[in-house]
């Protein structure tokens, strides 16, 4: 029996918390810190709330005092710092990729020079560190919609869309208030297609596919308003078939594995794609080195092959002896903000949630908390995205109708609760249009 560490707070660490408490094999799923649904109601889940999650010594003690058999370290800041070379050297096994194999995630610029030389499919770009060159680049090129991108991790908003010349200028600029990392930034061609996310695990040699999903990212209705971490998924989103997938391993899954390991950094862990389907194929938007989130919530629940298994493959190199099997549902997430989000909600901060203990009650309806506390008997919330609520089922149209359908018994203190309303509106349309 084992003792699994998962270091996170989110949606994504508490689906991953849920897929592990269901192993046989384990007996207790520490959270480091958790949030107010991680470990409620299950009594193999613990959260660790009394240790800093970016306090590596304090946390590395507690693995050993508890004996902790695998730490899973889901989240990018961590993997970023090297965490998972930090706790292998104390003798602690850890899932997720190392300091150098994230670069991949953590510098932008690094990963397109790296997709360059090994032909991965991507847009035209070029990095910059200084202001007034990248006015002048920006001269020559026609008047374009862009993506100006700081180099490295700045919590989801580092990438501007500039429809013109001057929402360039502005993002340029812009690029400062993201201090560190954003002293190095990328100005992008703009892609143009459907964008999807697809997930690998890796071992350093191989891969397994798991699902795609596809994320909502803008704030509001209608793909309006400014980028947040994820709105809402569907997946599998239909518009990634199975040659999409057959293409994306050849041109790009394989050559980035042999590429990673030629560099001296092989990849284990999740590997995740943000992809573009453009009129010239798949072309890559980003890499990032753990999983998607909500991506996560709408893919984990679908694993029917024991995720531990999984996950202890893939750190003795052997991916290549196990198959894994998925169920045939259909999952839709739809995630539960403060008013506000992604700028100021603190007004919302510790505002009573009503509602969410009918839907433990539901049928094929799951609930993933994020920025949320539970004090006493009541939750309160705690963060912009507070909770992610996911519907499964078999058709596209009747898993968004029950993924709604419970949206609406959730109110919160001062009708301060947003959600999109329009979540897996590609794939509906796709349907009605098939049928006519
Ligand atoms: P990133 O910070 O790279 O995750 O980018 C955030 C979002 O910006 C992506 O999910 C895309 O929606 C969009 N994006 C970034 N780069 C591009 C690009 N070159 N073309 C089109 N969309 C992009
Ligand atoms: N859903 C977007 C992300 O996890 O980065």
């Amino acid at each position: 029996m084992q003792n699994i560490l998962i270091l996170g707070s989110g949606g994504r660490e508490h689906a991953l918390a849920d897929i592990y408490s269901k192993s046989r094999k384990i007996k207790r799923v520490f959270v480091l810190p958790g949030n107010g649904l991680t470990d409620y109601k299950n009594t193999k889940i613990k959260n660790v709330t009394s240790i800093s999650p970016s306090d590596i010594n304090t946390i590395i003690s507690f693995c050993k005092k508890e004996k902790i058999d695998l730490v899973d370290v889901a989240q990018d800041e961590p993997i970023s710092k090297g965490f998972v070379g930090l706790l292998e050297k104390n003798g602690i096994p850890s899932f997720g990729p190392t300091q150098k194999a994230s670069q991949i995630e953590w510098d932008k610029d690094w990963a397109r020079q790296f997709m360059e030389k090994y032909n991965l499919p991507i847009p035209t770009y070029k990095s910059f560190t200084n202001s007034r060159q990248a006015l002048a680049y920006l001269n020559k090129l026609p008047n374009q919609t862009l993506y100006i991108k700081a180099s490295g991790l700045a919590g989801g908003k580092g990438a501007i869309r500039a429809g013109n010349r001057q929402e360039a200028i502005n993002a340029i600029k812009a690029m400062k208030q993201f201090g560190k990392a954003g002293r190095t930034f990328l100005i992008e061609e703009a892609l143009l297609g459907e964008e999807f996310s697809l997930f690998a695990i890796c071992d350093g040699k191989h891969y397994i596919i798991t699902k795609a999903a596809q994320d909502h990212k803008t704030v509001y209705s209608g793909d309006k308003g400014l980028n947040t971490g994820g709105m809402g998924c569907v997946a599998p989103p239909l518009v990634v078939t199975k040659k999409i997938i057959k293409d994306i391993e050849r041109k790009i899954l394989k050559p980035f594995l042999q590429g990673m390991k030629k560099e001296g950094r092989p990849y284990t862990g999740i590997l995740y794609l943000g992809g573009m389907l453009t009129k010239k194929g798949v072309k890559i938007i980003e890499f990032n080195a753990r999983w998607g989130d909500p991506e996560a919530e709408v893919i984990l629940p679908s694993f029917k092959t024991d995720y531990l298994t999984i996950v202890l493959k893939a750190l003795e190199g052997k991916l290549d002896e196990i198959n894994i099997r998925f169920d045939n549902k259909t999952r839709v997430s739809i995630a539960g903000c403060s008013a506000g989000y992604p700028n100021d909600y603190s007004e919302v901060k510790d505002k009573e949630i009503f509602g969410l203990d009918s839907l433990f009650s539901l049928k094929n309806i799951s609930l993933f908390g994020a920025g949320i506390k539970r004090q006493g008997e009541k939750f309160l919330a705690d963060g912009g995205r507070i909770f992610h609520l996911v519907a499964e089922g078999n058709t596209i149209q009747e898993v968004r109708k029950k993924a709604y359908e419970a949206m609406s018994l959730i109110f919160i203190e001062g009708n301060n609760l947003h959600y999109r309303t329009d979540i897996a509106w590609r794939d509906v349309e796709r349907l009605i249009k098939e049928k006519t």
